[in-house]
């Protein structure tokens, strides 16, 4: 990476060049440079109505590049050892979806997670692409998913050979990284194209005891949300081809299908300016957030009744990598779920990233200073102060096996009818469920409702548990595929 070259925001530049320029606007949008914005706009917006601009051909094209964006995705494709990276205005949501558009025509066998992000889904919906799941191991005791194994992607390919690729989320929301450089390799030897959804990963390469990054582990593809980690805008992501990749062009074009032909420069700026912030300052920022998070884990564990768990999450077997800024607060031992401790922060002005069945999930990132670790620190001090309860033991029961029936976008092309649960037994599913913990669906899109599902879902249910994923938040009933539909089947 050239240092000298990385302190250049060749897009920043340009859309400021151009405001200055006051040119009188002819085109969308509508607002034109705010002067026809509502006050509320105005208020809200301010000066940067004059930067709202989108579809400028003066400007460079997002999906043609050849002026000043063009070098600034060369710029982050540089800084993150990329052959080349294209900049997303529609989060890692599109990046996956392009991944898998680009690389599985409809029929293709993928090999992923089971707990994958809802987006890889939509990818199978859109291309057609077939999921083959390989199992992930849970951890009873912190309740978080430690992802696949190389045993069970051999199991998986074993019995599908003609997979044409396999997705790993690398790492996992709560920072775990699996095995990726061996179980890449082991892939790569079978003929499959390695696609990484590493939405939690923009930061990583700053860092020496941060996970290796999904590119420097052979990823051929890997989606990456800036806007997660790093400091760009919300909704704005990369999405890195290794050098090389001959699937890149592809990947080009793909990432044109799942975006606005209008896409906001704002974005596109905060993408230029977060990657030279990263490139400049990335070791000190991010240095500065593990050491932060470092000692709030420290100081958390001296709590008596809540636990969060650090490094020693490495001697799970195949677990090769943790993320430290990922803190999770376990407040089950004073009697706490982690929904309960989640609403008893919020009282306290404190809103966390996530809850799963026994903690929370905070994320410590480049914007967090000591004042903001104090905030989480006394808080956390305060409900464990608190009127204690009995210490409750989360257990979770185990998940059905998935009986794939027909495509994601077979069922999502069916015709669909909601029926009384307790009737589902032996239907399509039509929707995807999940409990949050584990996260991992009890039922996806085109799988039979069998009865251990059901089961499942009860005991879920009878717990308190909210699904997601359905279009009745009681579940008293369910979309399955309407049985007259042959041609659905
Ligand atoms: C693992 C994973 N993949 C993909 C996404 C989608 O990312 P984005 O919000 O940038 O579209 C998320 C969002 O939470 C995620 O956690």
């Amino acid at each position: 990476m050239d240092k000298n070259r990385q302190n250049r925001v060749p897009f920043v530049a340009a859309l400021e060049e151009y405001v200055h320029r006051q040119m009188m606007p002819f085109h969308t949008p509508g607002h034109k440079i705010g002067k026809g914005a509502s006050c509320y706009q105005k208020y809200l917006f301010g000066g940067a109505l004059a930067r709202d601009l989108g579809l400028m051909y003066a400007l460079d094209d997002l999906f043609q590049p050849e002026g000043p964006l063009r070098e600034a995705m060369q710029l982050a494709a540089d800084l993150y050892g990329a052959g080349r990276t294209f900049f997303s205005i529609n989060g890692t949501t599109a990046c996956v979806q392009a991944m898998i558009l680009a690389i599985c025509r409809c029929g293709d066998e993928i090999i992923i997670p089971r707990e994958s992000h809802s987006c890889v889904m939509s990818g199978l919906i859109m291309s057609g692409a077939v999921p083959v799941y390989m199992e992930s191991r849970f951890a009873q005791k912190e309740q978080v998913s430690l992802g696949p194994d190389m045993d069970s992607l051999q199991k998986a390919l074993d019995k599908h050979p003609k997979a044409k690729a396999v997705l790993f989320t690398y790492p996992t929301y709560d920072g775990i990284a699996c095995n990726l450089r061996d179980m890449a390799a082991y892939a790569h030897n079978k003929g499959l194209v390695v696609l990484v959804d590493e939405a939690h990963g923009a930061h990583l390469p700053f860092h020496e005891e941060l996970p290796d990054t999904a590119l420097s582990c052979g990823a051929d593809c890997v989606a990456q949300s800036t806007h997660k980690l790093a400091g760009s805008l919300t909704q704005t992501s990369m999405l890195h081809c290794r050098k090389g990749f001959s699937g890149t062009e592809k990947v080009a074009a793909a990432m044109a299908l799942v975006q606005s032909t209008s896409p906001n420069y704002w974005f596109l700026a905060s993408l230029d300016s977060a990657r030279c912030q990263l490139a400049l300052q990335g070791t000190e920022l991010v240095g500065g957030a593990v050491e932060l998070a470092r000692g709030l884990r420290n100081q958390l564990n001296n709590i008596e009744g809540i636990v969060s768990f650090g490094k020693e999450i490495l001697s799970y077997p195949g677990v090769s990598g943790f993320d430290e800024t990922k803190i999770t607060i376990d407040f089950s031992q004073i009697g706490f779920s982690g929904r309960q401790a989640e609403l008893l922060l919020r009282q306290q002005g404190i809103e966390v990233e996530m809850t799963a069945g026994n903690h929370v999930l905070a994320l410590i990132t480049i914007g967090d200073d000591k004042q903001s670790i104090a905030s989480l620190l006394r808080a956390c001090q305060k409900i464990a102060c608190g009127k204690r309860r009995n210490s409750i033991d989360i257990k979770e029961p185990s998940l059905p096996h998935p009986e794939i029936v027909i495509s994601p976008q077979k069922a999502w092309n069916g015709k669909v009818e909601a029926v009384p649960l307790t009737n589902s037994e032996g239907c399509i599913a039509a929707e995807t469920i999940t409990f949050y913990p584990p996260g991992i669906p009890v039922i996806s899109l085109g799988e039979r409702v069998t009865k251990e599902c059901l089961a499942y879902i009860k005991d879920k249910l009878t717990y308190g548990y909210i699904p997601h994923g359905s279009s009745d938040k009681t579940l008293q009933t369910l979309c399955v595929l309407n049985y007259s539909d042959k041609e659905g089947r």
